[in-house]
């Protein structure tokens, strides 16, 4: 009687250690077919539109040079501005754009990781040192903004912010007259 019991509850414990353990080899065999899948889909389809930068030689030559730093107008009327983010500072420190006009911002960090961040807009990403930050927005009225590093970046992060002044698009006009890179102070 106890024997008969016994090797029914044997196979029992056996049927559900062998249940127990299909589950976890599906587990395991599903997670390594994310993995798979996710390396070879990565792989196949870089994300497109990555600029890389060589964030050692920003200052010496290329797009970043400090008189290109800023706004400037393109042949279309439209902005572009680049800016270059550093512990514990912007530069420039104070950019200034035109109202209702398309602004693309270009930036990248010399050192570490930097946010990118205008108060009150959509303008929200981060400056990576070795690539460059796109990103397109237009103000649409006139008036101040504060422009602060929203990625902790080391101990002077907290004192790390810079200005986005937007003006009318006759002040810009007037401000820039065909400069490179423009900035308010
Ligand atoms: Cu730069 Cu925080």
């Amino acid at each position: 009687m106890n024997s008969v019991a016994g090797e029914s509850n044997g196979s029992a414990a056996n049927r559900a250690e062998r249940r127990w353990a299909g589950v976890s080899i599906a587990l395991i065999v599903g997670l390594l077919a994310i993995i798979t899948f996710t390396g070879v889909h990565w792989a196949s389809m870089p994300p497109s539109g990555i600029e890389a930068i060589d964030p050692t030689t920003l200052h010496v030559s290329g797009e970043f040079v400090e008189q290109n730093l800023g706004a400037q107008m393109r042949p279309d009327g439209s902005v572009i501005v680049r800016l270059i983010a550093q512990q514990y500072s912007f530069n420039p420190q104070c950019v200034v754009v035109p109202a209702r006009t398309k602004i693309t911002f270009r930036g990248t960090s010399v050192d570490v990781v930097h946010g990118f961040l205008v108060t009150g807009t959509n303008a929200n990403a981060m400056l990576v040192p070795g690539y460059i930050t796109t990103f397109t927005t237009e103000f649409s009225s006139v008036g101040d903004h504060l422009m602060p590093c929203h990625e902790f970046c080391g101990t002077g992060h907290a004192g790390m912010w810079a200005h986005v002044r937007v003006v009318a698009p006759q002040d810009f006009e007037r401000l820039i007259g065909g400069a490179t890179g423009v900035h308010c102070d």
